[in-house]
């Protein structure tokens, strides 16, 4: 199956210039959703981790669904203010942006092997941020992987763990 084909190009989305790569049309199909996760958990399974970590919010829609697929736990990387309890917070810088990622001080136990997933590699940005909080939490980030990778902004240099995706674009 052709992946490319059920995601939607939207130009000047969310500003004018940016071309948005859609994941609702390859989401509200259940055969390219089935598709795109069966792939991604083939690439993760060899990583062997105790637990997969979403960053929020599109890349729950892919960890969760991994997690179930491959049996293990799933934990949240999410935005500021959302989770309850004690709490680890990193503050980063994304081209047009700063931002916050949070998770649960117990999120993981210290030395589990945790894969970070997201639906999306462009900057790089988020995703490095999430390997970093969870290097403060103790775990051993064996693996970072998202369903596309915008290759044109070289979001991967800044990842410092094996990474992979499944879908690339050049521009
Ligand atoms: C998008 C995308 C990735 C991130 C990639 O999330 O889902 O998480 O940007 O960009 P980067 O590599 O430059 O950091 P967004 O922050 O738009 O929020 P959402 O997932 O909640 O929609
Ligand atoms: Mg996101």
């Amino acid at each position: 199956m052709d992946l490319k084909a059920h995601i939607r190009a939207v130009p000047d989305f969310p500003k004018p210039g940016i071309l948005f790569y859609d994941i609702s049309t390859l989401l509200r199909d259940a055969d390219a959703w089935q598709v795109a996760v069966t792939r991604m958990a083939d690439v993760i399974r060899d990583y062997k981790p105790d637990y997969l970590a979403g960053m929020e919010s599109r890349g729950f829609l892919f960890a969760a669904p991994l997690a179930l697929k491959l049996g293990c736990g799933f934990t949240m990387l999410r935005k500021p203010g959302k989770l309850p309890g004690d709490v680890v917070g990193l503050d980063y810088t994304l081209e047009y942006r700063s931002d916050r990622i949070e998770a649960q001080a117990d999120a993981v136990p210290p030395g589990a092997r945790v894969v970070v997933v997201d639906d999306l590699l462009a900057t790089g940005g988020t995703l490095s941020a999430g390997i970093r909080l969870l290097r403060q939490l103790g775990a051993d980030v064996t693996a970072a992987v998202t369903l596309i990778e915008l290759s044109f902004l070289s979001g991967r240099d800044l990842i410092d763990v094996p990474f992979a995706s499944l879908l690339q674009y050049d521009s």
